[in-house]
């Protein structure tokens, strides 16, 4: 078994010491007709980088404990369509994309862009039109494909807006992270962390100085969220529903010196209840020509580097298992690297109900608090909440 599967000695004390809390309702699943899942489904959702989906090609995705079919047709639209053919479920992904179309490699049924059977080559005219595969709404936004898996129409697209200055946008590697979504999400709002999980490399050094008193106000489309630091700046982060935050972070390794600091739309997103996926887009301030020329020249160099180099997640595993010491690994990506150990290392579901939450934890607890509130909303019948496209006009800041 994985150390990152097995109850701490820690969690076992509290466990022993203290009288159990329950949680009443299930903040980390998102399978289909869980009230976690239909929360999410409210919702699009990042599955991939755009750049990973080639035109004419079909892949298969899980997202939430569930299969798909992505494609790019002819036309450079991405399409999602149901893992198995609604014939005798051959693979989708396993057949040609033709046009905007797409062609089961079992028996040539063949599927358009809404799901509509229009071809079966070996059955009798007619029955095409009585068959259809599950189709998924499915846009691209900031380097990445959205796909809307829920009932009825999608909310509006794009889902949130980005900053406007001149600038690249820009995806970083996916990583595949080996726990819940939402022990990531949740780092995600636990500023205080980087103090000590990246003060190995230094490479938030800017933000260790003086640790922030963090504060977070529930909005009509998620948390924002404050880190109030002694000199009374404040670093403020948004934290959109269901699971994208939108933070200023430090520059990758190597990249100091072009476009300063860069946004991050940073999606978690649930493969099943025990795996996710980190999809970064950032927008790099740079001004068109030499500067924005300068960054993608260190940008493409950094890539590169990150290629030849073993991938974050194994060497997070590794530590995991205690094969290195944390303090001393060094990789191209160490932050990313470093977050892995620390949020997959809390079990692939972290147990919340023996967890000690201080007043450092305030964004995780706001959270938790509407999560708990819409999901047993859903799981009781009722109306969840009317969740809103966010303004333009509120934008993360770096406080410092
Ligand atoms: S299983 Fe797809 S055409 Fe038969
Ligand atoms: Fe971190």
């Amino acid at each position: 078994m994985n150390i990152a599967q097995k109850p701490s000695r820690a969690a076992a004390g509290a466990r022993a010491s203290k009288k159990s809390k329950s949680l009443d309702v299930d903040l980390a699943t998102t399978k289909p007709g869980t009230p976690g899942g239909v929360f999410m489904r409210q919702f699009w959702i990042a599955v991939g980088r755009s750049q990973d989906l080639a035109t004419g090609k079909a892949k298969p995705i899980r997202i939430m404990s569930e299969n798909f079919t992505l494609y790019r047709g002819a036309s450079g639209k991405a399409f999602c369509v149901d893992a198995q053919c609604p014939h005798r479920f051959a693979m989708m992904h396993l057949g040609w994309v033709e046009g905007d179309d797409i062609r089961c490699v079992y028996h040539g049924w063949k599927f358009d862009g809404a799901g509509q059977c229009i071809e079966q080559p070996a059955e009798e005219a007619g029955f095409a039109r009585k068959v259809k595969i599950g189709n998924y709404p499915c846009d691209e936004y900031l380097g990445l494909v959205w796909v809307y898996f829920g009932e009825g129409k999608p909310p509006a697209f794009p889902p949130f807006p980005h900053r406007q200055t001149p600038g690249v946008i820009d995806v970083w590697n996916v990583e595949h992270v080996p726990c819940n979504y939402l022990q990531s999400f949740e780092n995600s709002m636990d500023e205080v962390h980087v103090a000590f999980t990246h003060a190995p490399g230094g490479s938030h050094a800017r933000l260790s100085q003086d640790l922030p008193i963090i504060s977070a106000e529930e909005r009509d489309w998620g948390l924002l969220r404050f880190g109030k630091r002694k000199t009374g700046l404040v670093r403020q982060s948004l934290h959109y529903a269901p699971n994208v935050t939108r933070v200023i972070v430090p520059p990758q390794p190597g990249m100091d010196g072009v476009g300063g600091w860069p946004e991050l739309y940073f999606s978690f997103t649930p493969v099943d209840d025990e795996n996710h996926l980190w999809l970064l887009p950032v927008h790099v301030q740079v001004a068109e020509g030499p500067e924005r020329d300068a960054y993608l020249e260190k940008r493409a160099q950094f890539v590169k580097l990150l290629a030849q180099t073993r991938p974050s997640v194994d060497l997070a595993r590794e530590i995991m298992d205690g094969k290195h010491c944390y303090a001393d690994i060094r990789h191209p990506d160490l932050a990313i690297l470093q977050d892995i150990a620390v949020q997959a290392g809390q079990g692939r579901i972290a147990d919340r109900a023996h967890e000690h939450l201080g007043r450092s934890d305030a964004g995780i607890i706001a959270w938790r608090k509407i999560l708990t509130r819409e999901l047993k909303a859903i799981a009781e019948g009722r109306k969840p909440k009317k969740w809103k496209t966010p303004p333009a006009d509120i934008e993360p800041t770096l406080g410092f």
